[in-house]
């Protein structure tokens, strides 16, 4: 009896995942996939002045996925509103259930992705904290102002000119942990599923420490909201 009951319970796990999965799916098929794409790599003939991004290569968690489609981009630091928010649209189970689909069917396997390219990154002694804030400081202004703004609100030099058609990232709202913010900016907006590459990747010309010192500069004097963990 006992037996049974188990089976029974893994089953009723099983029905629920599948439901969950052919939910987002229809919700997908009917509402994102003009602008993702069928496969989520956003090969698609639309064109806006921000591309929607490709989610299979994306760097965010399931429940990021699920912030932004909820809220939609620009609360969580885009500059442009394309990736509207679908909370009015949709019941909090069908918007659980979307992010849940496009990571099983696309597979962008973004925890893994970070764990491993964080694990071949050089460690940095928790000690040297004060020296990483400094040094964030001083990159951040040289080199990320012109687009994101000194204080990191997405409204640099840059975007004042039409004609470079650039939208940085609000940093103050993006909900990237350090790592994330780390792992982004050393492989670049491309790597992780962008259509252009304005936010180039910063490897070539930085070490790893200097680039997690400017993630930890973002994290800790820029960064406020209610989503980072
Ligand atoms: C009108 C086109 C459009 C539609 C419809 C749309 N999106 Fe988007 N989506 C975008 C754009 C553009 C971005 C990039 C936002 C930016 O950087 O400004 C984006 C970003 C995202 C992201 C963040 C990816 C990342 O790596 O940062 C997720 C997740 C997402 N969309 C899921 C969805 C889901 C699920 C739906 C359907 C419920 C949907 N989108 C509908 C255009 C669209
Ligand atoms: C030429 C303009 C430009 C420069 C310079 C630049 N960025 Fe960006 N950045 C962007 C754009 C545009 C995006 C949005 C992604 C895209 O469209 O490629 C972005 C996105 C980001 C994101 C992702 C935020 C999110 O929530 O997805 C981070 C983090 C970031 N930039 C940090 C930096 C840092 C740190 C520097 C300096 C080392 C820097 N950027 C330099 C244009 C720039």
């Amino acid at each position: 009896m006992k037996i049974l009951l188990t089976i029974l319970f893994f089953i009723g796990l099983l029905n629920a995942a599948d439901a969950k999965y052919a939910m987002g799916k229809d919700i997908y098929e009917t509402t994102c996939i003009s602008c993702h794409g069928a496969n989520g790599n956003a090969k698609t003939k639309v064109s806006f002045i921000v591309n929607p991004r490709a989610l299979d290569k994306t760097i965010l968690t399931q429940e990021q996925s699920y912030n932004i489609i909820k809220h939609g981009a620009h609360e969580l630091g885009a500059a442009a509103d394309i990736m509207p928010s679908f909370k009015s649209v949709y019941s909090e189970k069908e918007l659980q259930s979307v992010a849940y689909y496009i990571r099983k069917a696309f597979k962008p396997h973004s925890e893994q992705r970070i764990d491993a390219l964080y694990a071949k990154s050089d460690t940095i002694d928790a000690s040297k904290k004060k020296k990483m804030l400094k040094r964030g400081a001083k990159i951040f202004k040289r080199n990320c102002s012109w687009c994101h703004g000194v204080g990191g609100d997405g409204a640099g030099e840059a975007t004042r000119n039409p004609e470079m058609s650039i939208f940085p990232y609000n940093l103050v709202k993006t909900q990237l942990s350090e790592k994330q913010l780390f792992l982004y900016i050393k492989y670049g907006g491309k790597y992780w599923g962008t259509h252009k590459e304005d936010m180039p990747s910063w490897s070539k010309k930085y070490d790893d420490f200097t680039i997690k010192s400017v993630a930890k500069y973002i994290h800790e004097k820029m960064q406020k909201n209610d989503y980072v963990k």
